[in-house]
């Protein structure tokens, strides 16, 4: 965009982010920020964006999954690995069942700022600031832990950095073993679904048998061996966000240097307020929440704000309405993309409008309802005749037990034993798979529906 200043969002109503009260703490921060080398380059940015077109043509497919936050107690070494395997595995279902490349993007290297429900929270009459992520401040109910620090944002950026270079040491060391896939439903309790899964299980441990024997595994093969694999997080903390913007040289456009691609939430979507300005500047690609409030007229403007040029690949429109209310939504929201001819890529967050507390007490997410979601999502776009290109969710590679249900079902009451999310509650590796193999499942049915149609 012509004269667009990464600052320009200062001027805009704000929602979501905090208020420093150390303004020269937070100065120096920013200053520190802005001297060091961006995470990623442009060159990466747009070459995601490339992919993202195609899968908006419905030749490739958006996985895009990670921690609700990312936590700064929590980050490890195994946890990023379990992560990315787990992705890797879900791909490797998808690419089987859909016959499409997978385009993998993790929320991962810069997914550390939350929006919240309220401003504030009270206990037991005591009033302080509520958590807004690791990048602002801590989850202790103390004044110290709750007050916003600047200072945090640099352990954010190193964390990030460190993130980003094990997964780039990943992606490229050999490290992704495909081979596996023989173990991945062996902890599936007996049922029809399981039965389902481990057969498509074994037909993709056949190929990959197959070509072991031809000469064509991973041994070999270059694109076995590698995977390109992209980072994002939502734009929230514009400060941080600012920092990191630089001017690619290449193109004399703006990047933000803080991941490859970053999203725009259901809170800060106002298309006059300082999230929407800030996206609207900067080359990667852009996703945008949808939820159950966004108006046809909304999402013409953001549409217009945040695309300009109708690229392909630029804008993604994450829906999240809830198991039940897609059929409701998705539709109108359709049209309106319709409508302006706009190019988007439509992919579906079957997390956050399925979030509900459990009688134990505990933020939970039904599996069956994630499920619903999805189906509702591909039956949609099946009506529509529009493509359903990508799904965006929460999850970790540890074996939590924060999502109830699932093959190996996690119960209420099993809810305690392995809750460790530092926000919203995660699909656990069992859970992820069986999200992929539905995926997959929808995918190659919506081909073959077409596929009949064309001929
Ligand atoms: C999120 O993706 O973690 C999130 C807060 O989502 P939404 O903005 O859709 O509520
Ligand atoms: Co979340």
């Amino acid at each position: 965009m012509a004269n667009w200043q990464k600052s320009d969002w200062r001027i805009k109503p704000r929602v979501q982010m905090p208020d420093y009260t150390d303004i020269d703490a937070l100065h120096q921060v920013e200053a520190q920020l802005a001297s060091y080398p961006p995470l990623v380059f442009a060159g990466e940015a747009r070459s995601l964006k490339q992919k993202l077109g195609a899968a908006s043509r419905g030749e490739a497919f958006l996985l895009q999954g990670g921690d609700c936050a990312e936590s700064f107690e929590q980050f490890s070494a195994d946890g990023i690995r379990d992560t990315f395997k787990v992705m890797l595995q879900m791909a490797m279902v998808l690419t089987y069942g859909a016959k499409v490349p997978v385009v993998k993007v993790g929320r991962m290297a810069g997914q550390f700022a939350k929006p919240r429900s309220a401003a504030t929270e009270t206990v037991d009459g005591v009033e302080l600031p509520s958590y807004r992520g690791d990048i602002v401040n801590e989850l202790d109910f103390t004044s110290i832990a709750r007050t916003p620090d600047p200072n945090k944002m640099l352990k954010a950026y190193t964390q990030a950095a460190a993130t980003l270079n094990l997964l780039r040491a990943f992606s490229t060391g050999g490290y992704a073993d495909v081979h596996q896939v023989h173990a991945w439903t062996l902890g599936f309790t007996e049922s029809t679904k399981a039965a389902k899964y481990r057969d498509m299980a074994n037909r993709i441990s056949d190929t990959l048998d197959f070509m072991m024997a031809a000469g064509l595994d991973g041994g070999s093969t270059h694109s076995l061996r590698t995977v390109d694999f992209f980072t994002s997080h939502e734009s929230l903390l514009l400060e941080y966000e600012e920092a990191l913007t630089r001017l690619d040289s290449t193109s004399g456009k703006w990047l933000a240097g803080s991941g490859h691609m970053i999203w725009i939430g259901d809170r800060t979507r106002q298309p006059d307020g300082a999230h929407v300005e800030y996206a609207s500047g900067v080359l990667n690609p852009i996703g945008l929440k949808c939820g159950p409030t966004t108006t046809a007229e909304d999402l013409k403007i953001l549409m217009s704000k945040l695309n300009p040029e109708n690229e392909d690949g630029r804008l993604t429109l994450i829906a999240r309405f809830g198991a039940g209310s897609v059929s409701e939504h998705l539709p109108r929201l359709i049209k309106a993309v319709k409508d302006e001819g706009a190019n988007v890529l439509w992919s579906c967050d079957p997390m956050h409008g399925n979030t509900i507390k459990s009688a134990t007490g505990f933020k939970t997410r039904p599996f069956e309802s994630v499920l619903r979601e999805v189906r509702e999502f591909f039956a949609v776009h099946k009506a529509e005749g529009t493509v359903p290109g990508g799904v965006h969710f929460e999850m970790t590679g540890q074996d939590v037990t924060e999502c109830t249900g699932g093959v190996r079902a996690v119960t209420e009451e099993n809810l305690s034993d392995r809750y460790h999310t530092a926000c919203d509650p995660r699909l656990n590796a069992s859970q992820s798979l069986e999200l992929a193999f539905l995926v997959a499942e929808e995918l190659s049915s919506l081909r073959e529906t077409r596929t009949a149609a064309a001929v």
